[in-house]
């Protein structure tokens, strides 16, 4: 017999599988109401026009779209995301987007490319766990910066910044963050603009949710404040944006993007070529033949927005009406995820052991965040993946065995 475990690579050690995974897989049964995954509603992915979409680039494309391309990304579809971020004079050009598979090989080549042993990193606490999950290996020293219901607290970065070893980089979900759905304001946006130009600190900016707005005022990227802040109109600065198709169009499809100075799109093209050569061809021209329908995509992203938005509402509403008074909770513009805080002294994997013999899931607030023992008494709820009348019930429930829980305590 092979003994495996004395064999895997010491950094196989920092790796362990993601718990909202793992959780998925036990509430997998169909009586549960998960408001576990991040998952976008399926009964809305638009699956009659990508089967469409599909069959016109094998009808006029299908030798080009079936063959090995080039790791940068196809050319069309490296245009059309230049062009969805662009904004009045602040111009990107198709160069500094390289097509990746999803925003999360992004997030972890830009980790390869730039990251050492040892490195101090910064990160909103909480912060995404697959981002954590990727980065862990590098035994890097995380530095986390605390947040409040306007994102993260900007007015302590400086203080960060001039203590101890000096930053290597900073990683951040400016806008509907996961697991908070919290967004920096305008004001703090700038800030951190400001101190990222007078640091010349990298930052990567995860946008899987920009577009998804139910309320609130749109924001500016931190990659065109920075710009300007330096009086670019391009992206030749520290910032490195990551965005993706997932949530406004499919996940299963795998198509994500950076936008960096060239520079670093040139290590992260080296990079890519050694992971996977490229992102899957005919993947890209399906979503190229899908996006460059401009009506097509606004109109898709409109209805995702009145969906989640009636969703999002129902479930404040519903927490408000039986969650105990002793709960809090966040209250998002846009995004898929809520975060509640509960008491100190209770722990929210004990509730979700109880939840469950209710039938209903969400993941514990612990993995997102830096520091031992922060955050047990917190949880994420989804409020995309559910229907209506799921959501009342599952909300209604988890009321009740909170409410136990309280008592019992
Ligand atoms: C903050 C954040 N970044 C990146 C991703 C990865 O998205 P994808 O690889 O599907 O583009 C997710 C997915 O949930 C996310 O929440």
């Amino acid at each position: 017999m092979m003994n495996w475990d004395s064999l895997f690579a010491t950094r196989m050690q920092q790796m362990k599988r993601s718990t909202v995974r793992e959780i998925l897989k036990l509430t997998a049964r169909p009586e549960v109401i998960s408001f576990a995954g991040g998952l976008p509603a399926p009964e809305l992915f638009p699956i009659q026009r990508i089967r469409e979409a599909a069959d016109t680039v094998l009808a006029e494309r299908g030798q080009e779209a079936l063959q090995y391309s080039t790791t940068e990304g196809m050319p069309e579809l490296r245009a059309l995301i230049a062009k969805r971020l662009s904004a009045g004079k602040f111009q990107i050009s198709p160069d500094n987007i390289l097509i990746t598979s999803g925003s999360q090989q992004a997030v972890d080549m830009i980790a390869r490319i730039l990251l050492d042993e040892g490195d101090r990193v910064m990160v909103e606490n909480p912060t995404y766990v697959g981002m954590l999950t990727s980065w862990k290996p590098f035994h890097l020293r995380f530095s986390p910066v605390p947040t409040d219901d306007d994102g993260m607290c900007v007015d302590e970065l400086e203080a960060l910044l001039e203590s101890g070893d000096p930053h290597k980089m900073m990683y951040a979900i400016p806008t509907f963050q996961n697991p908070q759905g919290t967004s920096l304001t305008l004001e703090r946006r700038e800030k951190l603009a400001d101190i990222l130009v007078r640091h010349n600190l990298p930052f990567v900016e995860d946008d899987p949710y920009g577009e998804l707005r139910y309320s609130g005022e749109e924001m500016p990227t931190v990659l065109q404040l920075e710009a300007a802040r330096r009086g670019s109109t391009t992206v030749d600065g520290s910032v490195m944006y990551c965005g993706t198709f997932s949530k406004i169009l499919t996940p299963g499809l795998r198509i994500g993007w950076v936008a960096a100075a060239l520079p670093v799109i040139d290590k992260l093209v080296q990079v890519k070529q050694a992971t996977d050569l490229h992102t899957s061809t005919l993947n890209q021209f399906i979503s190229y033949e899908m996006a460059r329908d401009e009506d097509l995509l606004r109109d898709h992203v409109t209805v995702l927005r009145d969906v989640y938005r009636q969703r999002r509402d129902l479930m404040l509403k519903t927490m408000d009406e039986h969650f105990p008074s002793e709960v809090k909770w966040t209250r998002p513009e846009g995004g898929l995820f809520l975060m509640v805080t509960l008491p100190p002294h209770l722990d929210a994997t004990d509730i979700l052991q109880r939840a469950i013999k209710r039938d209903v899931a969400f993941v514990p607030g612990e993995g997102f965040y830096i520091g031992d023992g922060m955050g047990k008494n917190t949880f994420r709820l989804n409020f995309s993946n559910a229907r209506e009348e799921m959501i009342v019930e599952g909300i209604t429930r988890l009321g009740e065995v909170l409410k136990a829980a309280l008592k019992a305590s």
